[in-house]
């Protein structure tokens, strides 16, 4: 049966649905003409799996658009099985399907699994066919790490390795700790050994992930140390994580970044509003100055290290004044690039609760405010590298244009440049001769 997985949401969903793959594909205990296989061609697939996200209404209404165009699909061939996994999954559970709930949406899904149900699938899914009945299986299981499984990478060159689930942090405005469960960190040794085993099959470029990667622990190895650890693997060149939360970000940690050759000089550091009243109400637990430090000694200790960050515009009872301190705050910062969205209301979190919500369309007035300035920023950012040689792991032909080569600098920018196929899936060093957009121009320099 061949199984097409369309993914949403975080890289922890794209991890996600790598283990799925490996899940189904390695699935044994079936007859040879039942054995799973992964297609990429939705016109192949008996099976389609979207792996969904909640963090916004938006996200979810796009899943939902996506879900009822393909469920025509089933009105051509019966035998076709739709089904919903990843935090809308966990989130809605059955109210999914309308046979099982009046409230639910479409009475054309057949089977729902949460985030710690994904070794179940093969079975979920034999049983929803035979029995053409609806299945919802969305309980929690804290201990699921997803042992002994390698995933099934499906990005060429660069490799994800989850090294904790869920979150504890339950910033007020966040559905995540709900749809992903309390945090677990996976053992020190089986994932040093995934990144050893991925740099070994040419993913050289590999990135830690985990919901808050700074409060990492697994027996008395916490982040720092697991970072030194992996950058000693041979294996792999380049070493980045994502998402640091910033007040578990310590020295160490930062100590650790400068003096490891592999971390590479970037790091993802949402900041959500650059106001301390905010920033409470937010349940984030730093303050704006405690921030601003952290980004000082940052800098300190890698003065080329490229930041970026999450913000939120219009969260419940901000003002004109608190918004502009997070305006102010971002241009201080002059971040590389930030990730800019409005807030948006999740049913079941802290923050619904809290009044004066600010209208949509002030909520999108700000939104795009902090998107103009950020705009300016980023191309200054990036037409500031103009001259500099860098490093490049050179990915593919550019999609904009078949006669350069694409690839990405060790500070996470796009950067294309005139080459020769060959060279794809090495490492190069370009002169910076250009910034077009977000993309930098470089120029192939001789190796000495
Ligand atoms: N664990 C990561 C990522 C969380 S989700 C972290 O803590 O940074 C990614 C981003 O989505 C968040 O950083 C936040 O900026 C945004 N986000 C989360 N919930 C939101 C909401 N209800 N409305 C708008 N943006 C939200
Ligand atoms: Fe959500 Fe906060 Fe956890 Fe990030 S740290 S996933 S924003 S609750
Ligand atoms: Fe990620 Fe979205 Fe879930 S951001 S953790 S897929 S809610």
């Amino acid at each position: 049966m061949k199984f097409i997985i369309e993914t949403y949401g975080c890289q922890m969903n794209v991890a996600d649905s790598e283990l799925i793959i490996s899940i189904l594909e390695n699935y044994k205990s079936l007859q040879p003409e039942e054995m799973f296989e992964y297609t990429e061609d939705i016109n192949q697939a008996q099976i389609i799996i979207f792996n969904t996200c909640s963090v916004r209404e938006n996200a979810e209404r796009r899943v939902l658009g996506r879900i009822s165009n393909e469920i025509s699909r089933k009105q051509r061939d019966r035998s076709i099985l739709i089904g919903v996994v990843g935090c809308m999954a966990q989130r809605l559970g059955e109210k999914l399907n309308l046979k099982s709930n009046k409230r639910g949406i479409y009475p054309q899904i057949d089977f729902v699994a949460g985030v710690d149900q994904y070794e179940k699938l093969p079975e979920i899914i034999q049983e929803c066919k035979k029995k053409h009945k609806f299945i919802a299986q969305t309980t929690f299981n804290y201990d699921e790490n997803y042992t002994d499984l390698l995933p099934s990478r499906t990005n060429k060159l660069n490799a994800f390795v989850t090294i904790m689930r869920g979150c504890n942090n339950f910033c007020t405005y966040c559905i995540v700790p709900y749809t992903r469960g309390r945090e677990r960190s996976r053992p020190v040794e089986e994932i040093l050994k995934e990144i050893k085993q991925a740099g070994e099959e040419g993913y050289y470029d590999v990135t830690l992930l985990g919901q808050n990667v700074n409060s990492y622990r697994y027996e008395d190895i916490n982040f720092p140390k697991l970072l030194q650890r992996a950058n000693q693997i041979d294996s792999i060149k380049r070493l980045r994580f994502i998402t640091s939360h910033p007040k578990d970000l310590s020295d160490e940690l930062i100590e650790v970044m400068a003096n490891s050759e592999k971390v590479c000089e970037h790091i993802h550091l949402p900041v959500q509003s650059g106001n301390n009243e905010i920033l409470k109400r937010m349940n984030r637990n730093y303050t704006a100055e405690h921030y601003i430090s952290t980004i000082q000694k940052l800098r300190n200790a890698m003065p080329n290290i490229a930041i970026t960050t999450d913000v939120i515009a219009g969260f419940s009872g901000e003002t004109e004044e608190q918004f502009m301190d997070t305006f102010n705050l971002m241009k201080e910062i002059r971040y590389d690039f930030a990730y800019m969205f409005k807030y948006s209301e999740r049913s079941g979190t802290k923050a619904t609760e809290f009044k004066d919500s600010v209208p949509e369309k002030e909520r999108l007035a700000r939104l795009q405010r902090l998107i103009d300035q950020q705009t300016i920023i980023t191309t200054e950012k990036y037409k500031q590298k103009i001259g500099c040689v860098e490093e490049i792991y050179v990915e593919s032909f550019s999609r904009k244009n078949a006669n350069l080569l694409s690839g990405k600098t060790r500070d996470f920018k796009i950067t294309v440049f005139e080459g020769d196929e060959s060279l794809i899936h090495s490492f190069v060093k370009v002169k910076i001769i250009d910034a077009v957009g977000w993309t930098l121009k470089g120029k192939l320099i001789a190796d000495d």
